[in-house]
């Protein structure tokens, strides 16, 4: 398939990216692909495969991810105040590797104009999460104020809410993930959840021991946590790449990691007799690595860096070789 994108820099075609899924949309029937349907807390699923956050940051691109055929939405990273992104260069691509780099740093329009884009959307049967962040001006003793915010505004729409501590590229953020800061950190989050419970999922840094993650598995389920996305992008994998040490990557070269923390995290919750919803992510670019993600234990898979080298019908394309195979 060609892909003209390749043809533009890297952030020019990711501005662009509304207008061509809206263009690629068009061409799709608008029944939703049906492939392994799942039901979790009262939330159909017609197949396993959704956007991951950071795709779809304020909602404006539902309509044309519904029709492409994805089985799930997620948009975000919501800010409460609006902020631009970090400054410098902030997206760039190795397409032989099939590697994306970004410094992004939430770019968010903010709370406000994410709810009036949701308050315009028709209602539809596709679940939408909604992965929520701080601030970067807010310090970390204040950061469950920021995402408490945006839950009280945005709850109405939400299947589930995704809590987004583990993008490497708003300073300190990582910190609230780490086992003695966690507890802190949701217990005010998980108690404001009470007052109109939504599924609250908690986004992983694949950047962490196998110590930490089990910390994190046990410290977050204790608390009242239902899910886990594994993983966000990765401050190390640059061999070969000519990428800059700050930031994350993601693509092809954080398959094996996040494959690997998918496996400890699936293990270690089922010897510990916990149950959660877990979603992969990371490096999922095939219909073969939607089934080894599901074989390893993930109830569902999300994509970025497909959409960008596999191009926009890949929902369409991978359901359709998952199905064809589940047929031979
Ligand atoms: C340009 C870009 C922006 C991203 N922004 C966000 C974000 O705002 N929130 C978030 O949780 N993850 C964000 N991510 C991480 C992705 O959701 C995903 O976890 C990661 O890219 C791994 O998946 P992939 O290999 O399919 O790209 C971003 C990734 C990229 C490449």
């Amino acid at each position: 398939m060609i892909k003209p994108w390749f043809l533009l820099p890297a952030k020019l075609a990711h501005d662009l990216a509304p207008i061509g899924l809206k263009l690629a949309s068009a061409v799709c029937k608008s029944k939703q692909p049906s492939y392994a349907p799942f039901r979790w807390k009262g939330i159909q699923f017609q197949n396993p495969i959704g956007i991951a956050g950071g795709v779809d940051k304020n909602a404006e691109m539902i309509e044309s991810f519904c029709k492409l055929g994805a089985g799930f939405i997620e948009i975000g990273t919501v800010t409460p105040k609006p902020q631009s992104p970090n400054p410098g260069v902030i997206l760039k691509r190795d397409i032989p590797h099939r590697a994306l780099w970004n410094k992004m740093g939430f770019p968010s329009k903010g709370v406000d104009f994410v709810k009036r884009q949701l308050q315009k959307q028709k209602k539809r049967d596709i679940p939408l999460f909604i992965n929520i962040g701080k601030n970067r001006t807010t310090d970390n003793s204040k950061a469950h104020e920021d995402y408490i915010k945006c839950m009280q505004e945005l709850s109405s729409w939400a299947s589930a809410f995704v809590i987004n501590i583990s993008s490497p590229n708003t300073k300190g953020l990582r910190e609230l993930l780490m086992p003695q800061n966690l507890e802190a950190f949701l217990q005010p989050i998980i108690n404001e959840n009470k007052n109109n419970p939504r599924p609250l999922l908690l986004k992983l840094s694949p950047d962490i021991s196998n110590k930490e993650l089990e910390q994190v598995l046990s410290i977050s389920c204790k608390l009242g946590i239902e899910g886990f996305i594994l993983t966000n992008t990765t401050q190390g994998e640059r061999e070969n790449l000519n990428f800059p040490e700050e930031g994350g990557v993601s693509g092809a070269p954080l398959a094996k990691k996040s494959l690997e923390l998918l496996n400890y995290a699936h293990n270690y919750l089922k010897e510990n007799q916990l149950s959660a919803l877990l979603i992969s992510t990371g490096g999922i670019l095939s219909a073969a690595d939607v089934k080894t993600r599901l074989n390893a234990g993930a109830n569902l898979v999300q994509v970025y860096s497909a959409l960008i080298f596999e191009g926009p019908l890949f929902f369409q394309k991978t359901l359709k070789t998952l199905n064809s195979d589940a047929v031979n």
